[in-house]
Order: structure tokens, then sequence, then C-alpha cells
């Protein structure tokens, strides 16, 4: 099996280039914080205060998470069998899955189904720890990452697009205080390997950091 690891911070466009390039070479696509997030949405809709571990522990026997794909290759995360694509991207999500994503039995939890995955498919899988966890032996790594300024930038187009009203400074403020919370956690933290490509995509498109990935693979003759 093939197995590409993406991780970097968030809004670094993993998960759009990822898909993309899925698409493109018929891989699985496996979002892996979409699984931290559908803990996160078990978390709060049962009450439990993100912050306590020892609560976050218990309910973990009455959490299955689970993937699905659509026909044209969506993946659809289910909680408990329930579609929570939706509600995984809400923006408070966030921060519930960065917390409880510190919890190394939570992250215990999904690595056996990511590693699952990989084994059987040829996967793209992203994430922050994929390349020094999850995936060691990953055919090609890569991190991604771009300033904090050029995603806090991205996130806040992409949200007027949508409608929403944002601030750009509160919208910095949050990538800056995820960054450092997933960058400094002890357990899995989101750095990059060793043998990792490092992938600066601050000046790049999303089809120019496609691009970028794709001639790595060709180097690797792995297309
Ligand atoms: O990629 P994302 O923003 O959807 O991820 C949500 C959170 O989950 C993120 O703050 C860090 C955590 N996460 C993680 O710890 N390990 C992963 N492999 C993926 C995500």
């Amino acid at each position: 099996m093939i197995n590409i690891a993406i991780d970097g911070p968030s809004g670094a466009g993993k998960s759009t280039v990822a898909k993309a390039l899925a698409k493109e070479l018929h891989y699985v696509y496996v979002d892996t914080g979409a699984m931290y997030r559908a803990i996160g949405v078990y978390v709060r809709g049962h009450g439990i205060d993100k912050n306590n571990a020892d609560a976050v522990i218990a309910a973990l026997p009455d959490i299955r998470v689970s993937l699905d794909y659509a026909e044209d290759g969506t993946q659809i995360v289910l909680l408990n069998g329930e579609d929570v694509s939706t509600v995984i991207r809400e923006n408070e999500i966030s921060l519930y899955a960065s917390t409880v994503s510190k919890i190394p039995e939570v992250r215990a939890r999904l690595l056996s189904l990511q590693r699952e995955m990989a084994q059987t498919h040829n996967v793209i899988m992203d994430g922050r720890d994929i390349g020094t966890v999850v995936l060691p032996d990953a055919q090609l790594k890569v991190f991604m990452f771009a300033s904090p300024e050029a995603r806090a930038d991205r996130r806040t187009k992409e949200l007027l697009e949508k409608g929403q009203t944002v601030d750009y400074e509160t919208i910095l403020a949050e990538i800056n205080a995820r960054d450092e919370q997933d960058r400094t956690r002890s357990v899995s933290p989101a750095i990059p390997a060793d043998d990792a490509v490092m992938l600066d995509n601050s000046g790049l498109d999303i089809d120019g950091t496609v691009g970028a990935i794709r001639d790595m693979l060709a180097e690797r003759n792995l297309i």
C-alpha cells in the first residue's frame, strides 16, 4: 500500500490539497482531524468538561468514531453511527478537538482506526502526527505550513464567502492559540518528522501546492 502523510498546523490547506490529490490519484483521503472533532462533538453534546481528562476518558467506551465514503470519495464522519460531518466544522468544535486531542487515551483510541485504513488502502492522510507517529513508514511525508497571517487571511475570506461576520484579528489570535496548544502538548506534538519534506505554501495557491506535492511523488517514482 502507498501511504502519503500530510501534517502541519491548522489552516495551511492540508485537507483541500489532500482531497484534491486523493481524487487525482484514486487514493482514499483520511482526515484525522475530523476524528478528533467527532470526539469533541460527543464531549460537548454530553455536557462533559473538555478540560477534565478523567471525564473524557470515562466517556471513551461510549464513543464510536467511524468513517464512510460517499460515491464521489467525500469522507463522511460517523459518531456512534450518526453523520456528524457538518457539525464537526463548527468553529467552537475546533477548540474542543484541540483540547481532547491532548489526552493520550483519546489518541490511542483513534490510532488503530487510522493505521487500519492505511494498511488496507492507498491513503493520503492528513493530521498533526501522521509522519511522526501514525505512519512512520509512509513513502512520502509532507509538512505543510504557511505563516499565521497568510492562514488567517485565507480563513477570513473563506468565512466571508460563507456570509459569516468575521474579524481578522480574532481569527489570527485563534490560530496562534491553537498552534501553541497543538505544538506544545506532551503527546504527539504537531512537529515535522525528521524525514518530512517542508512545504511553505504562504505564497502558493491550491493548484500550486498540489503541483509541488505531485513533483515530490514523481521524484520518488510513486506516480
Ligand atoms: O485538522 P483539524 O483542524 O480538523 O484538527 C482538529 C484538532 O485535532 C487540531 O487542533 C489538533 C487535533 N489533531 C491532532 O491532534 N492530531 C491529528 N492527527 C489531527 C488533528
